[in-house]
């Protein structure tokens, strides 16, 4: 046959109805193999659910369902092993292993796509991967979510500067920084679990739109796979990749915590801040400067966020303009799901163990807490407490601060008669009683950074941790 002008009937399912075989450049362009044979392991459930529905409402004898069921193993097996003879030709994973089987067991083969189309065939696949995923996820972010509680214990009773604009602004304790980022990191979590939900339907039975004549078992396949429910309309459940958005979504937000905190560890761990030591094997160097060590990790890591925000507008492009129902745009939603899965994957692994593994260079920490007007909003809430509306307090204590900057101390320097000079109401001893650990230790109120906050806390999300699914 001449490449890509053969007049014979050609070697696709739909050759019965053409006159010539396709072209191989629209061969090449159209193929979906070179990346959704990552859905290998899906395609195979299914087509074992599905095999086993037809046999029950006998489109199948026993004996075809064992030989199909036999089949698919053998195929599993030959990719698992790397020994699956791939074809191009045969566009895409599912056309593979139904050519492959007809290879292995012939006739029965040819049943397998009864009451089934590769479109309702490729939206179960893409929901099982999208389900089996997003649980990885959530064990990733469980994971490291756990780290960080014990980050958290283990600096509760550090003094840490917190910061507005990236300036100095209130002391708060290592275990409350460390719980800031475990909140975030859970309601990721919350949202893969989401994903989950959103991905469990089963669409099989749909067929190409329609559905089909014959008198198939939905609620059977679903169970079967590990699904609650069913689509209930095959127009929409063909074509609906709003379960790929929101887990798309989902890797967004995840992304955009991981690249939050990957940016102030690059600025923590700099010669200037110097708060944070990252173990060197996480770290890289320069080939001219024999003295650079870099934090190459947690800058990809900020990176690939580009990856899943790309991901996630590139898949919401795609669908927009899509009339019902399939259409073969279709194809491309995989590249985006599959690279953001595994991207978000990669990067939650190695944040934990650096999560997990570096440590504060508390020396520095001190030295960064001297001497700063930290606990001026504590003096201004003082103030208040004696009765002075807190606008008033506010330009108190401001005026205080400017005077200490300009006579070269720190707030808790400040003689009583200089106190007394801006405001009656400083007792004797007053700047004395100014403390950071006192001032982290009376924000005591739900969401405060008192240790006994801190700890409340962390004991409430390892129940919920250990509570949920
Ligand atoms: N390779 C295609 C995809 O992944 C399979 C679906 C084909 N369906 C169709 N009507 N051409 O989307």
């Amino acid at each position: 046959m001449k490449e890509g002008s053969g007049d014979a009937p050609s070697n696709k399912p739909w050759g019965g109805r053409f006159s010539e075989s396709t072209d191989s450049e629209v061969e090449r362009f159209t193929e979906s193999l070179s990346f959704d044979r990552a859905l290998w392991r899906e395609d195979i459930r299914g087509s074992l659910a599905h095999a086993t529905m037809l046999e029950k409402i006998g489109l199948l004898t026993p004996e075809e369902g064992d030989a199909i069921r036999k089949g698919l193993a053998t195929i599993g097996s030959e990719i698992g092993a790397g020994k699956f003879p791939f074809r191009e030709e045969f566009e895409d994973i599912h056309m593979n292993i139904e050519k492959r089987l007809f290879e292995l067991v012939g006739g029965p083969a040819q049943k397998l796509h009864t009451a089934r189309s590769r479109n309702d065939q490729v939206a179960l696949d893409l929901r099982l991967f999208v389900m089996d995923r997003s649980r990885e996820l959530v064990d990733l972010l469980s994971a490291l979510v756990r780290t960080i509680l014990s980050r958290a214990r283990e600096y509760r009773d550090l003094i840490l500067p917190g910061y507005t604009h990236l300036q100095q602004a209130q002391p708060v304790s290592g275990g409350y920084y460390f719980v800031a980022h475990a909140e975030r990191f859970l309601r990721d979590r919350d949202r893969f679990l989401d994903a989950v939900r959103q991905a469990d339907r089963s669409p099989l039975g749909s067929g190409a739109l329609a559905g089909t004549t014959l008198s198939i078992d939905r609620e059977a396949v679903a169970m079967e796979l590990g699904f609650s429910r069913v689509s209930k309309n095959g127009l929409d459940a063909v074509s609906d990749r709003d379960f790929i958005l929101d887990f798309l979504h989902a890797s967004v937000m995840v992304s955009i915590h991981m690249s939050q905190w990957s940016e102030e560890w690059i600025l923590w761990s700099t010669r200037e801040f110097g708060f944070i030591r990252i173990p060197d094997r996480y770290m890289t160097g320069s080939s001219m400067m024999p003295q650079k060590k870099n934090p190459d990790v947690l800058e990809l890591i900020r990176g690939k966020t580009g990856r899943a925000v790309g991901d996630y507008v590139g898949l919401a492009t795609l669908l927009k303009g899509l009339p019902l129902a399939y259409n073969r745009d279709l194809q491309e939603d995989k590249i985006h799901l599959f690279d953001a899965a595994t991207t978000v994957r990669e990067c939650l692994s190695i944040l934990t163990r650096i999560a997990g593994e570096s440590s504060f260079v508390e020396e520095k920490i001190r030295e960064a807490l001297e001497g700063s007007a930290f606990l001026a909003t504590d003096m201004a809430e003082d103030l208040v407490l004696w009765g002075v509306p807190f606008r008033e307090a506010h330009a108190i204590v401001g005026r205080l601060v400017a005077y200490a900057e300009k006579s070269h101390k720190s707030l808790s320097d400040l003689g009583d008669e200089e106190l007394k000079g801006f405001s009656p109401h400083f007792p004797a001893g007053y700047s004395r009683s100014l403390t950071q650990e006192s001032s982290i230790a009376r924000r005591n109120h739900i969401g405060g950074p008192s240790p006994e906050r801190v700890e409340e806390r962390i004991r409430e999300i390892e129940d919920e941790l250990a509570d949920m699914p």
